[in-house]
């Protein structure tokens, strides 16, 4: 047999054997066996060029380096078709169909409550208020006798409070902040001179027993404003627009008198009832009263202002609290407060 009739059956004989190499593995025992760099067959060929008698050898090289071009070529043909073949395979036998879009991420978004305080706290710094922050571990004496609840009195009765088991000269002292009114005390402190403006979200703790409108946690905002001339006239200024904000433009308000050491006078705002509009004798929200209770205020207590070294005879302010889930529940028509902290994602992403 010639030598070039010997490379055009190797020629055959590897492209055949590559025609039916079924996959990855088989074409690369493919190439040890015809380009392996000892023992590969078209190496081997190759490598006779220089035994090719000189007559002979331009066109036997010239011929051989033709069909390793050639099958080295065929072998990347080969690799792409079957790469090709296991493509179409994956999409048409299998059940996996490559062509699917990919399933949609879920995205987080921000607590009811959260999103509430937030929109407060933008209505109330739009108002020029900034905004502060406490401790939800406090002082008694920042969270009652500060705020003028001294020890026994009957006031302390209103927050069922939670205390920290830690006992200093034998009395404990430290506790869950049960409102967030102790940072008028902390704000006042360590503001030299009017003017103050500022409000103070939170987490506030009770000891409570649970039920729709009450939980033992529950979040406020605490608001105060002390200048020389503040009125009461500014505490429904501020009020009433923050009630537009987050309740629509077309909300009315009415104070009540109400008790709260830390102020005089006190009240209570309500919201005219947007379920029933006053007309609903059975309404849940506002129980036929055409109003909703939603925070309490006051003039700030003159024996406050007076604690902070300012003189009460020109200085004056005021302050409110506001419960924030409160604001949430009336805002989406929520029935019951527990939903918050129950951690219900069906819940939750409804908003
Ligand atoms: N701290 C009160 C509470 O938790 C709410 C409150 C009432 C805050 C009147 C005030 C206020 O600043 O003036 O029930």
């Amino acid at each position: 047999m010639s030598n070039v009739s010997a490379l055009e059956g190797l020629r055959e004989e590897a492209l055949a054997a590559l025609a039916a190499a079924p996959d990855e593995s088989a074409l690369e025992q493919w190439r040890i066996t015809f380009f392996g760099r000892q023992d590969g067959r078209v190496t081997a060929l190759l490598r006779a060029i220089k035994d090719v008698p000189a007559s002979e050898r331009a066109a036997y090289g010239a011929s051989a380096n033709a069909v390793k071009q050639e099958l080295e070529g065929a072998l990347e043909g080969r690799r792409e078709a079957l790469k090709q073949a296991a493509l179409r395979a994956l999409s048409t036998e299998s059940a996996l169909d490559v062509t699917l879009p990919g399933r949609p991420q879920v995205i987080g978004r921000l607590h009811p409550v959260t999103q509430t305080m937030r929109d407060c706290l933008k209505a109330f710094g739009d108002m020029g208020f900034r905004v502060a922050e406490g401790p939800e571990v406090e002082w008694d004496r920042y969270n009652f006798d500060g705020v003028r609840i001294p020890e026994d009195h009957p006031a302390r009765d209103m927050w069922d409070t939670i205390w920290v088991n830690t006992l200093i000269d034998g009395k404990r002292h430290m506790l869950l902040r049960t409102h967030t009114s102790p940072n008028q005390v902390r704000v006042l402190e360590r503001t030299p001179a009017p003017p103050v403006r500022v409000v103070v979200p939170g987490k506030c703790y009770r000891q409570e027993a649970t039920d729709a409108t009450h939980e033992w946690m529950l979040t406020q905002i605490e608001g105060l404003a002390v200048d020389e001339g503040v009125r009461m006239s500014d505490l429904k200024g501020v009020l009433y627009e923050w009630s537009r904000q987050m309740f629509g433009q077309d909300r009315k308000i009415i104070f009540h008198h109400s008790y709260f050491p830390f102020v005089e006078p006190g009240v209570e705002m309500a919201i005219d009832c947007f379920i029933c509009r006053g007309n609903g004798k059975e309404c849940r929200t506002c129980h036929g009263t055409g109003w909703i209770e939603i925070l309490g205020a006051g003039m700030v207590h003159p024996e406050i202002i007076e604690t902070a070294g300012y003189d009460s005879s020109k200085v004056t302010g005021f302050a409110f609290g506001i419960g924030v889930e409160r604001v949430a529940l009336l805002r989406w028509g929520i029935e019951d407060i527990r939903n918050f902290y129950a951690n219900d994602i069906r819940f939750l992403s409804q908003f």
